[in-house]
Formats: C-alpha cells, structure tokens, sequence
C-alpha cells in the first residue's frame, strides 16, 4: 500500500520536487484548497490558491450571518411543520398527504442546511486532543460501510496505525464523513473507495481516493465554497465545511484528479509540531 504513495505520489509532498514529478495517467498536480497563508509544499505552478483569503472572509461572513439568524429562522419554521404535521392527519386532507409530505421534506433539508451553517460558524478553537486517524477511521467503517452498500460501492481502508495528532474527533468524524460521501456519490455502482492514512515527509496523512470521473478543470478552483455544487440535490456545503475543520486543525487540503478518479488529502501536522 505505501509503495504505491512513494512511487507514484510522495513525490507530490515534497518541497523541491520539479514539476515533472507529477501528472500520473491524466492526473493533475496536487492542487491545494485553502491554506490560511500557510507556506505550502510542492504548490507548483499549476496550484490553485486562488483568492483564498478573498473567499476565507466571505465564508466567516456567510457563517456569522447564519448564525446569527439561524436560530431565528428556525423557530418559525418548526411551527410551520408542525401544522403541516398536523393537517396531513386530517382525513379530509388525505388526498394532499405526498404535498404534505414534500413540504416537510423541504422544511426538514433547509434546517439541515441551517445546522450546517452553523458548524461553520463555529470557528472557535475546538477542543482538540491527541487522537490517531486511523483509530477514528476503524469506528466510522461500520457506517462507512452501510452508506456504501446502500449505493452499491464499497468502503475500504488500508490505513496503517499513524501517530497522533491534535484533533477534535467529532470534526474529524465529519470531515471524513464528507469526503467520503463525496467520493461514493461519484464512484460506479460496483466501484470501490479507499481511505488511507500514512505518514509522509513528516505529516500524517488522511487520502480519500474514488473511482469518478474527476474533477473539470474548470470547477476546480471553486471547490469548497460555500454552495458551489454540480450536483442536482447538492448544496455546496460538504467541502466549505470540511476547509474549516482543516483549518481549525492546522492541516492543509489537497486534492489529485484525472479520469480515473479523485484523491483528497488532508495533511495533519504531527501532534508534537504543532505549536497549539
Ligand atoms: N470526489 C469528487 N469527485 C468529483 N467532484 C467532486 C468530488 N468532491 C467534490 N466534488 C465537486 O465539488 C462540489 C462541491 O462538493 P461539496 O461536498 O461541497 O458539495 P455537494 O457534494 O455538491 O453537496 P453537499 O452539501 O451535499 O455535500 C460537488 O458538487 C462536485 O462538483
Ligand atoms: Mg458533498
């Protein structure tokens, strides 16, 4: 398993590498998402780090204005769905109960989308202590597992044990819940995710590698703001919040894409380097 890294991508997360240590069977350089102005490695020149702290403000915006009104909007709207609730019991309104139905649906996903928001918004440090990735993998596989059987891919991890890093685990659940889901929505009935984690060139890495089609280069530099989304029931908010966690966490997020697939990587600082 890690041979493959070292022969094919380790090369990607090295400082000096030239640039024609890349660019595997159609795939691209590893392209780098928000990194807060951090140096980064092996950027290259095809990285894209365009207008990052541009879109960092705008994303603390939308966060504060969500959860200063997130709260508020919710209250109206748990009334509504509670008469909605309580007229579809109603038996001479049993001819509209899939209108019922619906509207409840749509109430229940823009909550969904208001808690999401807020956990944007939420951008104070969090509790972090030391933890092992690949411990925190092993508990998600069995929901890893059934979300995947459900769209008919599978789920495999070949991480290794890696050493700790400082983490709040619960964001950590949800940043590997996120890729994940990303990259079974992309990958064929049948096709396969693999999530690793390893050490490389002193930080520990998460990778998340589908089998879809990749990425167009002409979305790319869009990832992970905040409702950009291809996707005709998505709404652009898995990434965002994935870029914050990676954020609170000192970590960079990066991604490989070509025909054959996507890798994402999440590349940790170990937990003695890093300065919180
Ligand atoms: N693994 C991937 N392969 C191909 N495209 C991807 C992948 N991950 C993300 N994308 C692209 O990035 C967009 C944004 O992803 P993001 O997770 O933020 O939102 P979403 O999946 O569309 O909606 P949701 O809020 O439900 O997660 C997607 O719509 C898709 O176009
Ligand atoms: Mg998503």
């Amino acid at each position: 398993m890690y041979s493959h890294f070292e022969s094919e991508q380790q090369t990607q997360f090295t400082a000096d590498q030239p640039e024609s240590s890349t660019t595997i069977d159609g795939c691209t350089d590893l392209l780098f998402l928000h990194t807060e102005g951090k140096p980064r490695i092996d950027t290259g020149e095809k990285s894209h780090t365009i207008e990052e702290m541009a879109r960092l403000d705008r994303l603390n915006l939308i966060g504060e204005m969500a959860a200063s009104i997130g709260h508020e909007v919710r209250n109206p709207m748990t009334t509504v769905r509670g008469f909605l609730q309580m007229l579809r019991a109603k038996k001479e309104l049993a001819s509209f109960a899939s209108h019922f139905d619906l509207m409840v649906e749509e109430l229940d996903r823009a909550n969904s989308i208001i808690s999401e928001f807020l956990s944007i918004a939420k951008n104070k440090p969090s509790n972090q202590s030391a933890g092992r990735l690949d411990a925190v993998v092993d508990i998600l596989m069995p929901m890893l597992d059934a979300g995947a059987l459900m769209a008919g891919t599978t789920v495999i991890f070949k991480g290794g044990p890696v050493p700790p890093i400082l983490m709040a685990e619960r964001d950590i659940r949800q940043l590997i819940l996120n890729l994940v889901r990303n990259a079974s929505e992309v990958t064929p009935h049948g096709g396969q995710v693999s999530i690793r984690t390893y050490v490389e060139a002193g930080r520990v890495v998460l990778s998340i590698a589908d089998q879809g089609p990749g990425i167009a280069p002409e979305v790319q530099h869009k990832l992970g703001t905040a409702f950009f989304t291809t996707k005709e029931k998505g709404t652009g908010i898995g990434l965002a919040v994935c870029r914050h966690i990676v954020e609170r966490h000192h970590a960079d997020l990066a991604f490989q894409t070509g025909p054959q697939g996507t890798t994402f990587y999440v590349l940790f600082p170990m937990a003695e380097t890093n300065d919180r």
